[in-house]
This record gives C-alpha cells, sequence and structure tokens, in this order.
C-alpha cells in the first residue's frame, strides 16, 4: 500500500534521514551551503522551519545568537534535541510550518522544504514569514536539483504542477512524497511580492535563495 501522508513519511524515514547527508559526492556542495548559511546567520535570532533531524540546526547554533527550531515531526524532534542538547542559544519547539511561534527574530531558515509546499500554498506560507518572522529579516533557503540518472524520478504532476516522487524506505514502506523542482526565474518570480534583494546561487546538486523579507 502506498502511503500519501507526508508527516507520516517523515516519521518513518526519521531514524534513517541523515545517512542523505553522507553521500561523497554531495560534499563539497554541501560544505558550501554551510559557509553561506553560517555567514547570512551570524549573529541573527534565527527561526528554522521544519528543522529535520537538526543537521543545519548545529551549523547555525555555531555562529547565531539564538535559534529556534521547528519541526511538526515529533520523531525528527527528538532526533534533533539529541544532536544539539545542552546548547542554550538553541530550542526546539513542534510547530507546523503554517502555524510558526511569534518570537524575536531577524532570521529565518528553511532547508529542504520549499520543495515540498504545494504551489497553492506558497503565498500563504510567505506571508506568515512576512508576519511572523518580520519586515528586514533575511530569508534563506536551499533545496534540491533535479539531477537526471541521480534524483527520483518524478512519477506524477497534479492538476496545479506540485510534482511527487514514488520514495521507499528501508522497511520497504512505499511513500508518495511532493517533491517540487523550480528554476532560478520562477523562484524569484514567485518571492519578488514578498522579498527583496533575491539572490539564487545553483550548484549541481543544490540551490540556495537568499533574501530580505518585505
Ligand atoms: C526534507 S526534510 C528537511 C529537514 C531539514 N530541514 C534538513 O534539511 O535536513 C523535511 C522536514 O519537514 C518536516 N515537515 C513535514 N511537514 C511539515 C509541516 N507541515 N510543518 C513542519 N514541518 C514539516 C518533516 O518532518 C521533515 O523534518
Amino acid at each position: 500500500m502506498m502511503n500519501i501522508n507526508l508527516p507520516l513519511y517523515y516519521s518513518q524515514r526519521a531514524a534513517h534521514y541523515d545517512e542523505i547527508y553522507q553521500r561523497p559526492e554531495r560534499q563539497p556542495e554541501l560544505q558550501g551551503l554551510c559557509t553561506q548559511l553560517t555567514q547570512l546567520v551570524q549573529d541573527k535570532n534565527v527561526l528554522e522551519v521544519a528543522c529535520g533531524t537538526a543537521y543545519w540546526t548545529a551549523h547555525c547554533a555555531k555562529h547565531a545568537s539564538s535559534v529556534l527550531a521547528t519541526d511538526s515531526n515529533p520523531d525528527m524532534l527528538a532526533l534533533a534535541r539529541k544532536k544539539l542538547s545542552g546548547q542554550p542559544q538553541v530550542q526546539f519547539q513542534q510547530a507546523d510550518a503554517f502555524a510558526l511561534p511569534e518570537g524575536d527574530y531577524n532570521a529565518c531558515v528553511a532547508g529542504f522544504w520549499w520543495s515540498h509546499v504545494k504551489r497553492s500554498e506558497q503565498t500563504d506560507f510567505l506571508e506568515q514569514l512576512q508576519r511572523v518572522v518580520g519586515s528586514g529579516s533575511t530569508l534563506v533557503m536551499f533545496d534540491n536539483c533535479y539531477v537526471d540518472g541521480d534524483s527520483t524520478p518524478i512519477a506524477r504532476t497534479d492538476a496545479e504542477g506540485n510534482t511527487y516522487q514514488i520514495r521507499r524506505l528501508p522497511d520497504g514502506s512505499r511513500h508518495e512524497v511532493i517533491k517540487n523542482f523550480y528554476t532560478d526565474s520562477t523562484l524569484r518570480k514567485k518571492l519578488a511580492q514578498h522579498a527583496r534583494d533575491i539572490r539564487v546561487v545553483r550548484g549541481h546538486y543544490f540551490w540556495m535563495l537568499t533574501c530580505v523579507l518585505r
């Protein structure tokens, strides 16, 4: 049976999630993302959306003044808390990406999240960031490029243009997961109403977008 529920997929994947960061061919680009990210969050009060196992939280934590890392998934958060226990500048909170906690932030980080946001929900998400994170705050998003022969193929496209992959977990379970891939110009066009100073850097495996929320 195929699961189509994204939270359930990530619950079942949580224990294996960090394996994605071990792939040798991706290390140089991951290192580059990490360098960019740590410079961007230097001395900032960061709200992190969909933090997963805190791979990026850990990097932010070394340079930011504070990080509130959120995810809707308790299994992910349990692993995240374990990874970063004893770091007082980092707090974790269970929160849906569309119901983010209020706070005194001046930066927002969302890694590998934008691809999971339905096209019809992007405006709501960005308007929420403007409201909760605040005008003048830095937004950093990064995600996958579609790489022929490496990415999981697109299994279907829905009526509004969202694309979906069929992913299999080590326990044999099968999951249909929304995974949208965007060109630089599509990213810019979508963000333009909500942010200024948009910059997109694209590598082979990953892209990173930085901007200032309006
Ligand atoms: C691709 S993972 C990214 C994790 C982390 N940011 C990283 O880059 O390693 C997507 C994350 O989104 C979380 N997630 C899924 N739906 C969510 C929602 N509605 N609100 C908040 N987090 C959600 C999952 O639990 C998972 O941790």
